[in-house]
């Protein structure tokens, strides 16, 4: 039997963060592993590219969609492949072999019956011409007042409402206050599926059984009609049939996961059809790995779309929890917001591999990526236990590269117990409780490094060359095993155990029947070399950078004020304009506006000017930074402090000023 594993489709509005790694780490692990396993698994995704946002990202760049939607999904495929996660695959919705699936599927649950018609009154943008989705309109939050939220609820006071009961409204797009239009839309007829669905709910290994229960409460409210269609102009694929409407993008999304597997079956030629996989009796099984905030898409929609048009519905979702960093949920403003090209940048892929799978149980908590953790169980697991194992392990076998006869006596309960665990490391991978095979895996490392400490190979290779020797190979059995058991996790550093010791990795089908001794003790071991280095502190630190507050929204702008009487040209050269540097900078008590500098102009003593920056530049920034100094101003009090010249910037006041820069020359130069 075949198995189909896919992650969710990401969408193409953004890059791949530390978020969706969660995802397709875990994914990749569970994967790799069925491979190990020696089943016959293809591994699946594609970019979701469809709806209003990508089509509004792609005119802000100036570019078409599809040019939009290419280059985003080349970025992703990038990211992926560097986190070296092993897809057979990954297409796009935006496929000739979408919009099929699509209308397959949709004119099959309307020729069951399965869809209605329905008018709805939604918002629309007379500029832009198109109806808004919540997220397009802001105005006021109808419970508290607070400005600028979005139609569906308040990020302030957290209530929810529709988009009419906002006070003020206005168009994301236009700034336009929108009207309100009735249009026909098509309907997906769920409440029909009702008694499938509770079957589907419970079959047992389907889903989380909690999460089922909280679906469940649907039922009780009962289920309601699914909007299927958006009036155009919208980016997705015409509904056959009808006239300027499309397909909403949650209905081609998941479809994206049937002809993924139909471009796979098209050029690879492994198999005839995406029905090798969909079809209702096809010898597969499906498993879909999702992040807890679309199972309402993928336990309801989803399994109800595919039986109606009969189709195979998913044998398993399985559902994780969300990514926080430092304990928080991922902010921009503060900087945790981690993308996963610029972690690239810096660290090793393999480290957060390990540090994911040894967070990641089989339910759908949340899991932290706090940079302390993160640093300090790498390098104590990772890097100290089984990496250190290894290196000291082939590092002093390294002399003439061979390993002594399996002895019994010496490393046979070592290798047995070792072996004892592989069964629950294996069930523990399947299930993808990928953190309890990481204890296992941390425990057999123990026990070796332990057995090394013991035996001290390092210290007896001088007096009993023969018998450290010995020692070295039965734990060199260990780091022999270790290359199948971190394979999942950390292929690379699995590979580089194999190329150490001269022989491809172990799988875990071999070890279904592996006995000690598992080396062939008479071939020859290869090169050693260090397996991998541990995480320095000031690496992962450069990951949360703050970064500079978001730029003030433009103001409206004011008409110019008309210019001052003219003033001759004598008038204006008598304004003496110096260099100077600024030495010190305090803010002005009780003067918000305002910093008093000391400011060096060449004249030995530095001058004092009080200066109106301080809504633009803290004092902090100022001190050591050249400045533009009107010099030959009269002195004049400012909050009581004699100022003695000012400083020079341009912008239109408040926020937006800038310093003038004389360049990089000595105090006092004369600037013209
Ligand atoms: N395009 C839809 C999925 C369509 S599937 C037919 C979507 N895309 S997404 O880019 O927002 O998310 C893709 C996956 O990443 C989802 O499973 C989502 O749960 C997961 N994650 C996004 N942010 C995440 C975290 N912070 N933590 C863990 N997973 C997260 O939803
Ligand atoms: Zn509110």
């Amino acid at each position: 039997m075949k198995t189909l594993v896919t992650c969710a489709l990401p969408y193409a509005n953004g890059p791949i963060h530390l978020g969706h790694m969660v995802e397709h780490i875990q994914t990749d692990i569970f994967v790799r592993f069925l491979r190990s396993q020696g089943e016959q698994v293809v591994f699946l995704c594609a970019d979701d590219t469809h709806g209003t946002a990508i089509e509004i990202s792609a005119e802000k760049q100036g570019i078409t969609p599809e040019k939009f939607i290419e280059q985003v999904s080349i970025e992703h495929q990038a990211v992926f492949k560097d986190f070296q996660v092993s897809f057979d695959l990954y297409s796009s919705t935006n496929s000739p072999e979408n919009r099929y699936y699509a209308e397959l599927i949709y004119n099959r649950a309307k020729e069951a019956g399965f869809i209605g018609e329905k008018d709805v009154e939604q918002a629309f943008d007379e500029t832009a011409n198109r109806f808004l989705a919540d997220r397009f309109i802001k105005g006021e939050c109808p419970n508290c007042g607070t400005k600028d939220q979005y139609g569906d609820a308040c990020e302030k006071c957290s209530a929810t409402y529709g988009p009419k009961e906002l006070k003020n409204p206005y168009s994301v797009l236009s700034g336009k206050t929108p009207v309100w239009k009735t249009s026909k839309h098509l309907f997906f007829k769920l409440p029909k599926h009702e008694a499938f669905l509770k079957e589907q709910l419970a079959k047992p290994g389907f889903m989380n059984a909690g999460l089922a229960t909280q679906l469940q409460q649907f039922f009780q409210k009962g289920l309601a009609d699914w909007d299927i269609s958006r009036d155009g102009p919208y980016f997705g694929f015409p509904i056959p049939g009808e006239t300027n409407k499309f397909f909403y993008v949650w209905l081609d999304a998941p479809i994206g996961y049937i002809s993924a597997a139909e471009v796979w079956a098209k050029t690879t030629g492994k198999a005839k059809s995406a029905l090798d996989f969909w079809a209702k009796d096809a010898d597969a099984r499906i498993i879909h790995v999702i992040g807890k905030d679309i199972v309402y898409f993928h336990c309801l929609f989803w399994p109800s779309v595919l039986e109606v048009a009969g189709l195979k519905v998913p044998e398993q979702v399985h559902i994780h929890g969300h990514l926080t960093v430092n304990g928080e949920k991922m902010s921009k403003s503060r900087g945790t917001f981690i993308n996963a090209r610029p972690y690239l940048d810096v660290l090793d892929p393999n480290y957060l591999r390990f540090y994911y799978a040894s967070l990641l149980g089989p339910g759908p908590e949340d899991l932290d990526f706090s940079l302390l953790e993160f640093r300090q169980r790498v390098n104590a697991e990772l890097v100290n236990n089984l990496g250190n194992l290894a290196n000291r392990t082939l590092s002093l076998l390294a002399k003439d590269k061979a390993l002594a006869p399996a002895n019994e006596a010496v490393g046979g309960q070592l290798v047995r117990d070792a072996l004892a665990k592989v069964k629950d490391i294996a069930a523990a991978y399947g299930g993808f409780d990928h953190r309890q095979a990481i204890k296992l895996i941390l425990e057999i490392g123990y026990s070796a490094n332990q057995f090394l400490a013991k035996a001290e190979p390092w210290k007896t290779v001088k007096t009993d060359p023969s018998g450290a020797k010995s020692v070295l190979s039965e734990a060199a059995e260990i780091v022999y095993l270790l290359t199948a058991l971190l394979d999942p996790v950390v292929p690379q550093l699995a590979q580089k155990l194999a190329d150490q010791l001269n022989r491809p990795k172990l799988t875990f089908k071999a070890l279904q029947t592996a006995q000690y001794p598992l080396l062939d003790r008479a071939a020859p071991l290869g090169e050693p070399s260090p397996i991998i280095n541990r995480i320095e502190e000031a690496v992962v630190a450069t990951l949360v950078v703050t970064p500079p507050k978001e730029e003030p929204k433009k103001k409206e702008v004011a008409p110019p004020a008309p210019p001052s009487a003219e003033i001759e040209f004598g008038d204006f050269v008598k304004v003496s304009l110096r260099a100077g540097k600024v030495l010190t900078a305090v803010k002005v008590p009780k003067a918000d506006k305002l910093l008093q500098l000391s400011v060096d102009l060449g004249e030995g003593t530095p001058r004092t000017i009080v200066s109106g920056i301080a809504e633009a530049y803290q004092a902090e920034q100022l001190v050591g930074r050249n400045v533009v100094v009107v010099a030959n101003l009269k002195p004049r009090p400012l909050k009581g402090i004699e100022s003695r010249g000012m400083v020079l910037t341009s912008g239109a006041g408040g926020k937006d000023l800038v310093l003038l820069d004389p360049g990089d020359v000595p105090p006092g130069t004369e600037v013209k």
